[in-house]
């Protein structure tokens, strides 16, 4: 009888080298995401669980290569190894795979063509917004040294990794698409709230930083 904490021992050990955005951490939020949207759609929640554990645990070898390797697909290739020595039957490690092979999708190609790997994809992205999505933006900006807010300025004008890469840059930039991103409709109605919590939070940033509030 394969066991989970095997896997989670595995994955725990591949994202010790990346403590920040997509650390364990992440992949846990992703996990209990997936359990969530996975249970209001009618998905496979073993499936779900191992994929969501695993789906990153090689982006240190992505970020090695500077990018040049894809954490999803190298992903999706130690992830069948690993889940085949832990005794999964060859169908789970076969739908898993799928699942984190295309958790990446952006818009091109073969995106995620099964009921399970919609949820994980959700499930990633709406980790980056909403409150943990703020949280995560301005520990970004702190690690490249961005300024607390900056809203007199136009935001897309400007760079990133400069001083004006701020959380509020990365809302306009990217965050605030994500919820048009979603492919079930749990994912979107979860990813509606969020948005709307993120429009609230920066607006009122702009105001306390002016003074106004
Ligand atoms: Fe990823
Ligand atoms: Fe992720």
């Amino acid at each position: 009888m394969p066991d989970l904490n095997q896997v989670k021992e595995a994955a725990r050990r591949c994202l010790q080298a990346d403590p920040g955005s997509h650390g364990w951490d992440h992949a846990e939020r992703v996990r209990r995401l997936c359990q969530h949207i996975g249970e209001a759609e009618g998905a496979d929640l073993q499936v779900l669980e191992l994929a969501a554990c695993l789906h990153d645990i090689c982006r240190a070898e992505e970020k090695a290569s500077g990018g040049v390797l894809c954490h999803a697909r190298l992903g999706a290739e130690r992830a069948c190894r690993l889940l085949h020595e832990f005794g999964y039957d060859p169908e789970t490690v076969q739908r898993v795979s799928e699942c984190i092979a295309s958790h990446r999708f952006r818009g091109s190609g073969v995106g995620p063509a099964t009921l399970e790997a919609r949820v994980l994809f959700d499930a990633d992205k709406l980790d980056a917004i909403g409150a943990v999505g703020i949280g995560r933006a301005f520990v970004f900006a702190a690690e490249v040294g961005a300024r607390l807010h900056n809203p007199e300025i136009d935001v897309l004008k400007t760079s990133a990794y400069s001083r004006e890469d701020t959380a509020y840059r990365e809302f306009s930039v990217k965050l605030r698409k994500v919820k048009d991103q979603m492919l079930t409709a749990t994912g979107r109605k979860l990813a509606e709230r969020r948005h709307d919590f993120m429009l609230a939070f920066f607006e009122r940033l702009t105001r306390e930083v002016l003074g106004k509030e």
